[in-house]
């Protein structure tokens, strides 16, 4: 077989054999195939799309490049939680400990930055201390000791997502449905789940803009994840503004550290109790959806997903002080502020604006192989429906280079529009799929 056959027949919309698409991901996987005519095959895949076919295909593909984990020996209801991608989306460092607060495992494989979203690895990593290279075996002791462990793609598990995440990132190949689908379904069907609850987000710091193409994703997951046997639900989530008021690595966690204390923003407690909810009912701890939403509201109450989160982060070699002093977590020395040019209310603040602000700052990479800057980020002041007046603060932008600065303040700037009629106020929950 030759790569450029197979470029050239998915750049002229044909469809590929699962045999084509397997000998692809290996080859890729070995090192075989170069970085540019892999980039070039996955931007075929982004104009022409993938049949259904295509994308099992690569799904099993992806799960074979490395090996399938098996947590049979673990206790308990093994259940993960994936979003497509958001900006200010720390869900998953609320919603996963609170699931295992109410005896659910959760053996998380999570991504970092892509393009303008974030990611939870970088996150975590900005704690002091903590690792998510674990091996298997310590991943595995995290997750029976603590009920919540975060590991990423490595060597071991699905190794082609993890080249393949980079290499979209760097290629602006990310916004393919069929891409997604197989990066996120490849990595949670290798780590042999009981279920999964997709957090699909649609709107301007969505990978998907439309709520058809939003829905079109959830239904292509959960329609892979129930041909695995894998219990699945999908809820599509607005993402047309950043969720809770944080944008960075290290503000995030703090901001998901405010928010299990039950004092974080409207927006990101309501979905993350919903996400925890829909876990612990999927994990079948509860009979009821409502029963379990009920349940994660009480352990929200008695922080005990916050302590969860603590012996996590203590489990996998961070320092759990910085949950409750900030000035532990890597802080930028400089700040700008920007105002309101005018009264009124806030109409519209751009997710994905924010997001490539905030990467551009270094929350994010440029290349594969930067590394990002874990102090850097946004801090939100005013949310969409705000009523300020002219001077009033909209947000804070925390910085380390100035260099870095101006783009990123000229980027903020426009993501706001101020308007003088009230907006509308938004759902936040669009759909359940599964
Ligand atoms: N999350 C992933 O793991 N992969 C994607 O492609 C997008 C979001």
């Amino acid at each position: 077989m030759r790569t450029v056959d197979l470029i050239q027949r998915k750049r002229n919309g044909e469809e590929l054999s699962p045999e084509e698409i397997r000998w692809l991901v290996e080859a890729y996987t070995r090192g075989e195939i170069p970085d540019y005519q892999m980039a070039s095959f996955l931007m075929a895949v982004y104009f022409q799309n993938m049949t259904d076919h295509e994308v099992g295909a690569m799904v099993e593909a992806m799960i074979e490049s490395g090996e399938r984990v098996d947590l049979s020996s673990i206790p308990g209801p093994k259940i993960d939680k994936h979003s497509t991608g958001g900006v200010g989306d720390k869900t998953s460092l609320i919603a996963a400990p609170l699931a295992a607060a109410a005896g659910v495992k959760v053996p998380m494989v999570s991504g970092r930055a892509l393009g303008h979203t974030g990611g939870t690895l970088d996150k975590l990593e900005s704690i002091p201390g903590l690792r998510t290279n674990l091996t298997m075996d310590e991943f595995r002791d995290v997750l029976s000791r603590v009920g919540f462990a975060v590991i990423g793609q490595s060597e071991s598990v699905t190794p082609a997502d993890g080249k393949l995440y980079a290499l979209r990132d760097s290629t602006a190949t990310v916004e393919s449905t069929a891409l997604i689908a197989a990066s996120i379904m490849s990595k949670k069907l290798a780590m042999g789940l009981d279920g999964l609850v997709l957090d699909v987000k649609v709107g301007s710091g969505a990978f998907m803009k439309r709520q058809v193409d939003a829905r079109r994703l959830a239904q292509m997951m959960v329609t892979i994840g129930r041909r695995n046997d894998l219990r699945v639900q999908a809820l599509i989530t607005d993402m047309n503004q950043p969720l809770g008021r944080a944008i960075g690595n290290a503000m995030e966690i703090m901001e998901a550290s405010q928010t299990l204390l039950n004092s974080g923003p409207e927006d990101l407690t309501r979905l993350s109790l919903e996400l925890a909810a829909r876990m612990i009912f999927l994990g079948r701890v509860t009979e009821t959806l409502d029963d379990a939403r009920l349940m994660a509201q009480n352990l929200l109450l008695e922080q005990a997903g916050y302590r969860k989160l603590k012996e996590m982060v203590a489990a996998q070699g961070g320092d759990p002080q910085v949950l409750d002093r900030f000035e532990l977590l890597p802080n930028a020395p400089m700040a700008y502020e920007i105002y309101s040019p005018r009264a009124g209310y806030v109409a519209a603040i751009d997710a994905e604006e924010i997001g490539r602000a905030s990467a551009m700052l270094g929350a994010g990479r440029d290349r594969k192989e930067d590394t990002v800057d874990p102090a850097v980020g946004v801090l939100l002041e005013a949310k969409v429906g705000a009523r300020v007046d002219e001077g009033d603060l909209l947000c804070r932008i925390h910085y380390s280079d100035e260099q870095r600065l101006e783009e990123a303040v000229e980027r903020i700037e426009d993501a706001f529009r101020i308007s003088t009629t009230e907006p509308e106020a938004r759902e936040l929950i669009l759909e359940v799929v599964g």
